[in-house]
């Protein structure tokens, strides 16, 4: 990566400290053109939404062992899937994760489609997951958005407007910034960044690819950053 632009660095960055999980393919295999399955990226990134990455890796891994493919998955029982979802909460993301499975079979012939509009209209998946499955899954260049991504956003461009009301300016600032290049190593190394370094307290500015540029870390006001509104 050209370390002389803003995704560049943190491209670098990630090609040295990539987080390892269970459904992802690092950047040594993308460069070889490795792609994940389309299939266990929807799985965990759905797994992710209200969930942390250490209780997803063991339920994912129950999920993709007994169900290897969407097709096995759509046509488990109900009871099977929401018995293997237990515990994990937000059921209705295992009742949409079934239903989704159901709509790739029966309306994409078992393929999740490469297209983030279409993904958009199928059960469960929301703007988030569609672009999480279209950069991570096909390299596509959609921009995520999740806390973690809106935390970064406000403290490299010292953003001050409040959550959330700050959100369509904190994805156009991520959008801009989205390469073509990679845009899949790039999506996650956002969040790897926002998950390890750039954390809502005591962010670890010192380590981080994006000192130099954040105006957040020359004005002071990381810790600050990003501001809510009170409920
Ligand atoms: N949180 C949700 N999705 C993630 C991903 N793909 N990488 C890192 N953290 C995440």
């Amino acid at each position: 990566p050209d370390i002389n632009t803003l995704p560049g660095l943190l491209l670098h960055w990630y090609d040295v400290h990539a987080r390892e999980m269970p459904w992802r393919v690092g950047p040594a295999q993308r460069k070889a053109g490795i792609l994940p399955d389309p299939y266990r990226i929807w799985m965990s990134e759905i797994m992710l939404q209200q969930t942390t990455v250490a209780t997803v890796r063991d339920y994912f891994q129950r999920f993709v062992t007994r169900w290897p493919t969407v097709r096995d998955l759509a046509a488990a029982q109900d009871a099977d899937v929401m018995g293997e979802w237990a515990g994990l909460g937000y059921y209705a993301r295992a009742r949409n994760l079934l239903k989704c499975a159901r709509a790739v079979v029966d309306e994409h012939g078992g393929v999740f489609p490469a297209d983030h509009d279409a993904l958009l209209k199928l059960p469960g998946i929301g703007p988030y997951t569609a672009a999480a499955v279209s950069s991570i899954a096909f390299d596509l260049p959609h921009t995520v958005l999740d806390g973690n991504v809106e935390r970064v956003m406000a403290r490299l461009y010292d953003i001050h407007t409040p959550l959330p009301a700050a959100k369509p300016l904190l994805m156009a600032q991520a959008q801009a910034l989205t390469p073509a290049q990679r845009p899949g190593d790039y999506a996650q190394a956002v969040m790897d960044l926002g998950a390890t370094i750039c954390s809502p307290k005591s962010p670890a500015c010192g380590i981080c690819p994006w000192r130099d540029p954040c105006a957040a870390r020359d004005a002071g006001t990381q810790n600050l950053l990003p501001k809510k509104t009170p409920k």
